[in-house]
Parts: structure tokens; sequence; C-alpha cells
């Protein structure tokens, strides 16, 4: 069974030809809209967390290819407290064509592909985003070229799930990754040393730095996320004083690229970790990238549902 839980498990001809699926599902919607591939199937879509972007994203991709989905609230299932992530397993892949669901414990996420019948498609855990990953590379791509090799992505902040998901996606595709935070918040070893693995096979430089000036230096893509993710509410306010001189903003641009883009992933917290004047600048494309989880998605979706592709 296979499913789409890390851009770790993905070898690089794989995520290349989920980008290169994504970009033909883009044009074609363009173009005035998706054959109906995904006619009669149903994705679940189970919620641990609150989500604009994967919910509506999802629910739209399932409805351009011909297809439905199904949200399910926190309050619904309660995954775990109400029945066992297994059980919850075997009874929803008992329905639907396909599970996409949003957790706290990554290894929720794990359990649910291990006793699913259909394919679990992991829409946000504490480990990882690598749906939010795969769009990223399909804006990366669109504005700098499919040819990645050398480009230079610095994340700039705490090391969480979503700067996992680039640095494998960077990693895979042999772009140089940065990241760059205060002490004591960057990614976890073991996903350091994954990262450190696949740059190996793909030539990428890596940079793990508390030091601004050499993590921006002749960046093309400055990407940063909120100081506090979904489950750190508790924390907020001393990280807010611990990332405030990792804040994006006019001066830190200064020191990137000319044609450097600004990349987030939303929701933002405009003022903290990015300004307004940055957000809403020249340089950025955060509207492209939420759009580009819609059509990285469909690719995803058409890659775990449809047997013969063109
Ligand atoms: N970027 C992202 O996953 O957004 P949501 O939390 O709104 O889904
Ligand atoms: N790191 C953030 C990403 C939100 C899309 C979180 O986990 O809350």
């Amino acid at each position: 069974m296979k499913h789409y839980l890390s851009i770790a498990d993905l070898a690089p001809q794989e995520l290349q030809r989920l980008l290169n699926l994504a970009v033909e599902l883009k044009e074609e919607w363009k173009r005035g809209g998706n054959p109906p591939l995904l006619k009669g199937k149903t994705l679940a879509m189970v919620f641990q967390k609150p989500s604009l972007r994967t919910r509506v994203s999802f629910d739209m991709a399932m409805i351009h290819l011909g297809g439905q989905a199904l949200y399910l609230s926190p309050f619904e299932i309660q995954l775990g407290k109400r029945e066992s992530v297994p059980d919850v397993a075997r009874v929803i892949s008992r329905y639907t064509d396909a599970i996409m669901a949003r957790v706290f414990a990554h290894s929720d996420i794990l359990a649910l592909a291990k006793y699913s019948r259909v394919p679990v498609i992991n829409g946000l855990s504490d480990y990882n985003h690598p749906c939010q990953g795969l769009a990223d590379l399909l804006t990366i791509v669109e504005n700098k070229g499919a040819a990645l090799q050398g480009k230079k992505l610095t994340f700039i902040g705490d090391g969480n799930n979503v700067a996992t998901s680039l640095l494998f996606g960077a990693c895979k595709l042999g772009m140089d990754f940065a990241i760059v935070g205060p002490p004591g918040y960057n990614l976890p070893s073991d996903v350091w040393e994954l990262g450190q693995r696949f740059a190996a096979e793909s030539g990428s430089q890596l940079l793990a730095t508390d030091d601004l000036a050499p993590a921006v230096a002749g960046s093309d893509v400055i990407y940063t996320d909120v100081w506090a993710s979904m489950g750190q509410e508790e924390e907020a306010q001393e990280r807010a004083r611990i990332f405030a001189p990792y804040q994006v903003n006019r001066e830190l641009l200064a020191q990137a690229h000319d044609d450097v883009i600004v990349m987030h992933c939303l929701p933002a917290h405009r003022g903290y970790e990015i300004t307004d004047e940055v957000a809403d600048g020249p340089h950025s494309v955060l509207w492209d990238q939420a759009e580009n989880r819609m059509h990285a998605q469909k690719a995803i979706l058409v890659d775990l549902l449809v047997e013969e592709q063109s």
C-alpha cells in the first residue's frame, strides 16, 4: 500500500515526477479544467488541528478531479480518545478511497497508515508537512527554474515540521539549504542527519547556524514560519522574545540576492516572524504558494488513486 507520509520516503525521481505532474495538472486547470480522473473516488479528511489551506485545497482538488472529500473536525472522531487510531483507520478505510489526516503526534500518522486499507496522506504532523513541502518546491521551480542544483533556500526561525519537509525536499533535488534561528530551536538531530545523508547523494550544501549573515548571504529563497506551532501556544510569548532577532524584514532581505523570493506556509503572524512590508512586498510569493497547495495535492491524489497515468 502506497502512502504519502514524508518527502524522506521518496526517491528523487519520484519527487520530480510528482512535481512534473503538479505542473501539468495546474496548466490543465488554468486552461479550463481537469478531466475527472478521480470520478467516484472519495477522501476522508481527519483533522485534530485547525486548517484553512489544507482543508479547502484538498476539498477543491477532489471536486476539480471529479471526486468528493469529507471533512471530519477535531470534535467528531476524536482520534485516539473516543476510539483508538488503529480502529479509526480500519473503519474509515472501509468507506473511502483515501485518508488525509492532520495530527499532533506523527506516530498517529504512522498508525493510520499501518492499519488502513487505503492510502494515507500526511496533512501535517508535529514531525513534518510533506504536502506543504511539495507545493513549496513547485513554487520555487516556477520562480527559479527547474534546475535547482546550486540554488539556496534559507529557512529562518523554528526547526519545525515545515522546515523538516523543506530540508528533505531541497536535499532530494540538490538545492542548498540553510537554517538559522536561536540556539536550542534547531531541527532535531535525527532530521538533520537524514538531510545530510540525502545531501551527500545529491550534492546539496547544508548550513545550520544561529548567525543570520552567512545563512542569508546569496540566498535565492527566504522562508519563514510561525515561531510557535499549533500545540505550542503556551510557549508563544517566550518564543516571541527569543525569536525576535530573526524577523524577516526589509533589512534582512537586503542581505539576500536582489531577486530573492520570500515564502511563508501561512498562517502568518504579521509583525512577528514577518513584517507586513515584506509579506505584501515585491519579493513575496505567498499567495501563489498557497494556491500551489491545491495543484501539488492533486498530483499526490492522482499518484495514489489513479492506476494508469500517461
Ligand atoms: N499552510 C497550511 O498548512 O495552512 P493550514 O494550517 O491553514 O492548512
Ligand atoms: N509550523 C506550523 C505550520 C502551520 C501550517 C504549525 O505546525 O502550526
